[in-house]
């Protein structure tokens, strides 16, 4: 088997849903994730885009922007070869993760030496209550919690497993305080990619952030999905519209063309847990994962943890004993968004980025999946 290796990536900023810098710009999602893709092959001149075997790009809500085999438009708007390929893959919320290994699977059996991930979201015009016109009427009927809605799923979390409010808010307090100093030190400007907007204006920050959170001010929002429950609009990831991508290529590809490896994708799992409870998913795919690779989380220097909810972080942060210093210390997706289609490539550019500033070695990358499922993967640091 060959190693694939991680070679570049960049992200745009996080921007929020329907009121943030793309829009109230009007921006296409494809503008801003075409201008991801080039802003991430400028980083390595030495790859000709012509030398990409593949390139994969995941989205969550395959409609609108992102209908049918949309990375095949994101390509062609950022100007790649037409001999380029390309397919649109779809995991819900691990969509950006699942794409990495299969980049890295197409690397390591020899398949491909050259393969570009993108994951987008664009939570803007594609994110929503459910269109039932086509619903199956026999899940209709027989597995109606198969279309669950996220926000319930994490208050079922939250009642079968214990995990208070409080619990719930402190988490959110650390997400917005962690990212809100990330951002101040400057840390998130290693691998954004300014987007330009309509105006030739550019947006060059996350926008979600709030530093001045506190368990006051949290504890004053209602419940959103349930109005006796505890999931609010401060302890929810937020709706977010970005783009991040990442190179994956064989470290004989890296010699050969002189680029610096930046780390090794080591593995990936995925497991399925019941759909009503889908922010437990974690709790399954991690020790799948630990146990095939021989590894352990206390080996691991970070941990980036999906904050799709506060209820299943906390709740999953538990079961697989993450040591708190090390779980998602940039903050996560309460403060920094949760665009799904870019989130498992986000997280792990924010491990990276952690590790090349800390000089850790191992970082572990898991989220839960809506629907029912739980993926993790590992990256080790060249
Ligand atoms: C929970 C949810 C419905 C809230 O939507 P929303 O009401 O549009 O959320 P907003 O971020 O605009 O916050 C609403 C208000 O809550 C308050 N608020 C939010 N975060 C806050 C914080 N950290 N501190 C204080 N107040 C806060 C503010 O008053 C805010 O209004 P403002 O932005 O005008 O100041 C939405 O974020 C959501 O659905 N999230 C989950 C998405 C999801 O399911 N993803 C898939 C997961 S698997």
């Amino acid at each position: 088997m060959k190693e694939a290796v991680i070679v570049a990536y960049g992200r745009s900023p996080s921007c929020k849903a329907k009121k943030g810098a793309y829009a109230t710009h009007n921006m296409n999602a494809i503008d801003y994730t075409a201008q991801v893709v080039n802003g991430t092959l400028k980083k390595i001149p030495q790859l000709k885009p012509e030398m990409i075997d593949d390139f994969i790009f995941g989205t969550a809500a395959t409609m609108n922007t992102f209908a049918m085999n949309s990375g095949r438009n994101v390509e062609h708007r950022a100007e790649l070869p037409d001999s380029v390929p390309s397919m649109t893959i779809n995991r819900y919320c691990s969509t950006g993760l699942q794409a990495m290994s299969l980049a890295a699977n197409y690397i390591k059996t020899g398949e491909m030496d050259v393969v570009m991930v993108c994951g987008a979201e664009d939570m803007t015009n594609s994110f929503g209550p459910l269109d039932l016109t086509y619903a199956n009427k026999w899940i209709m009927e027989n597995r109606i919690d198969s279309l669950t809605p996220m926000g319930v799923t994490a208050e079922n979390v939250a009642k079968r497993y214990g995990i208070s409010r409080q619990a719930m808010d402190e988490l959110a307090v650390a997400s917005h305080k962690n990212a809100s100093k990330a951002q101040h030190e400057g840390f998130f400007k290693d691998s954004i990619i300014p987007v330009e907007l309509d105006d030739g204006s550019y947006v060059t920050e996350d926008e979600g952030i709030r530093p001045d959170t506190n368990l006051d001010s949290l504890a004053l929002l209602k419940p959103c999905f349930d109005e006796h429950g505890s999931v609010t609009a401060g302890n929810s990831s937020q709706m977010t519209d970005a783009a991040a991508c990442a190179i994956i290529m064989s470290s004989e590809k890296a010699d050969e063309l002189g680029i610096k490896p930046i780390a090794k994708f080591v593995g990936f799992s995925i497991a399925g847990c019941h759909p009503d409870e889908m922010g437990i998913g974690p709790v399954y795919a991690v020790p799948k994962l630990m146990q095939r690779l021989g590894l352990d989380i206390n080996k691991m220097d970070v941990v980036e943890l999906n904050e799709a909810f506060a209820a299943q972080a906390e709740y999953c942060a538990r079961e697989l004993k993450i040591p708190r210093e090390k779980l998602n210390p940039w903050g996560g997706a309460i403060a920094l968004g949760h665009p799904q289609g870019a989130t498992g490539i986000v997280l792990s550019i924010k491990a990276m980025d952690y590790l090349k500033r800390t000089g850790g070695k191992y970082a572990l990358i898991t989220m839960c999946i809506g629907g029912g499922m739980g993926a993790a993967g590992v990256l080790e640091m060249c």
